[in-house]
């Protein structure tokens, strides 16, 4: 049993290690199609509806954009952190919702979706 037990704990490691951005070609696909990101945001650095994503996982940390993707609205009322320097860039200070309308994402959207962002430079 506990062999079992230490062959599983190692396979997880294994899939776990796998190698980063694996997730990248669905997220991009997620981006451009179903969760229609790519109607207000450019890849690039340029401004559309919202900023320009390119080096976003830079200047917002992975953890806050998972954070905004899976509750835009709860991050934008919590308002710490980021989410200040955000309201103070896009100059929606005052304004007590997020633009933000995409559909809901399931957490592997979200990881998915976060390595595509990762590969934005
Ligand atoms: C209806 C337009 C719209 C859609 C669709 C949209 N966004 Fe946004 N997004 C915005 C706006 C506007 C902001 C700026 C904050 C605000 O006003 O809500 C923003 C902010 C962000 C930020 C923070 C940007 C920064 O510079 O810190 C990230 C990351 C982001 N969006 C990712 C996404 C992803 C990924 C999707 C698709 C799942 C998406 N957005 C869909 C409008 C949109």
């Amino acid at each position: 049993m506990k062999k079992v037990l230490m062959m599983a704990m190692g396979l997880c490691f294994i899939l776990s290690a796998s190698p980063a951005l694996a997730g990248a070609p669905e997220g991009e696909a997620l981006f451009k199609g179903a969760a229609k990101c790519k109607n207000c945001h450019n890849t690039t650095d340029k401004k559309k509806v919202g900023p320009g994503l390119s080096k976003v996982l830079d200047r917002a940390g992975a953890e806050w954009v998972k954070s905004f993707l899976a509750d835009p609205q709860a991050v934008w009322t919590a308002d710490e952190g980021y989410t200040k320097t955000l309201k103070e860039s896009v100059n929606s200070v005052g304004k007590p919702k997020p633009k933000h309308k995409t559909h809901k994402l399931t957490d592997e959207e979200i990881e998915n979706l976060l390595d595509f962002l990762r590969t934005l430079t």
